[in-house]
């Protein structure tokens, strides 16, 4: 079968032959019909990434289909363990070190899926596992996010970013977001978002801050030195749930504010088992489309890569097997 592989450090996936896997008894064998993008893909081809293991197939995100005609979506968080609050030591992310989604097929524990959501196309499915349960672990588990509350996602065009403005408007939110480009922050006003400020603009916290008086909860993968402009925007017992560190490390904070607001500084990766399942029922229940911003074949897989290397997208990038 077709499969993409982590060859070489500091080049894309290059596509392999491989056989098709033998299951073991707890394990389905799955015809993948689509499969899409995470950031994680692009650190992996750098060597930025933990656990990487030459000549595994690459990809978190699939969805594919077993030998009765079963549609599932796969959970790319394998081994998270029994405790709730954080994964276990032998945690690992689907694809690298464990054959992943960009392939025509592979073998998954039974565990790990669950139907695919009766309103989701494939390609939809194939766009949510990652950025989908990353997203909702920071906002209902780890920020906690009630109903009417103020949310600020920055950097609104990433995957998990788009599904935490999905979410926090599906759960009777109001949502602001930053961007780098004005399109893309238009595109979120479209979607539902309240407004939306440019997060190069010296002003923009000041603005935020004069037309909603401040926020509850801040979704945020950025970090870097724009982290202390996030803290500006709080209100007083505001959680900052953060995912990512894209901007290198954060600096500048000032521990007085951060302790007389009751601000709590939240980390937070990926999610359990339990949060996948319920994150899976939120959509379903809230009937949430994943935003796609392109669909590419799978043999133009390297043209998927280049697109998020550009940071161009507003959606994910999905490829369709
Ligand atoms: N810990 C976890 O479990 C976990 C899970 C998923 C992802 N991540 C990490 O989170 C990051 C995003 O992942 P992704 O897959 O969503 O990537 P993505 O789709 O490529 O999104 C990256 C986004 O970062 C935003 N950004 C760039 N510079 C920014 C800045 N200065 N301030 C705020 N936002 C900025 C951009 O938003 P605009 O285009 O709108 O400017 C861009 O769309 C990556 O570093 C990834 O490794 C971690």
């Amino acid at each position: 079968m077709k499969s993409y592989c982590i060859h070489q450090i500091g080049q894309l996936p290059q596509k392999v032959n491989k056989s098709i896997p033998t299951v073991k008894d707890d394990e389905l064998l799955l015809k993948l019909s689509a499969s899409s993008l995470n950031h994680r893909d692009i650190w992996i081809t750098k060597g930025l990434y933990p656990g990487i293991k030459i000549d595994a197939t690459m990809g978190a995100d699939g969805c594919g289909q077993d030998e009765n005609g079963q549609d599932y979506i796969i959970n790319p968080g394998l081994e998270w363990g029994n405790n709730e609050a954080y994964q276990a030591s032998n945690f690992r992310v689907l694809g690298v070190p464990d054959d992943g989604t960009f392939a025509e097929y592979i073998a998954i524990n039974k565990k790990y899926v669950l139907q695919k959501p009766s309103h989701l196309s494939t390609l939809q499915a194939a766009a949510l596992p990652l950025a989908g349960v990353t997203a909702f672990r920071a906002l209902f588990k780890r920020a906690n996010l009630q109903k009417g509350e103020k949310v600020l996602i920055s950097g609104i065009g990433g995957g998990v970013a788009l599904f935490a403005m999905q979410f926090a408007i599906a759960h009777g939110c109001e949502v602001l977001v930053t961007s780098g480009s004005s399109i893309k922050l238009e595109k979120a006003i479209s979607l539902g978002a309240k407004a939306g400020y440019l997060y190069h603009d010296v002003e923009w916290t000041k603005n935020l801050l004069a037309d909603f008086g401040g926020v509850d909860v801040i979704i945020d993968s950025a970090a870097g030195s724009g982290f202390q402009q996030l803290v500006k925007i709080c209100n007083p017992g505001a959680r900052i749930a953060f995912y990512g560190g894209s901007q290198g490390k954060i600096d500048g904070l000032n521990p007085q504010t951060l302790f007389w607001k009751q601000i709590s500084l939240l980390g937070t990766t990926m999610g359990s088992d339990l949060d996948f399942k319920e994150m899976v029922s939120f959509v379903q229940q809230h009937q949430i489309i994943p935003i796609i911003h392109s669909v590419y074949a799978l043999d133009e897989l390297h043209q998927g890569f280049h697109y998020m290397e550009t940071a161009q997208q507003f959606g994910k990038i999905v490829f369709e097997h």
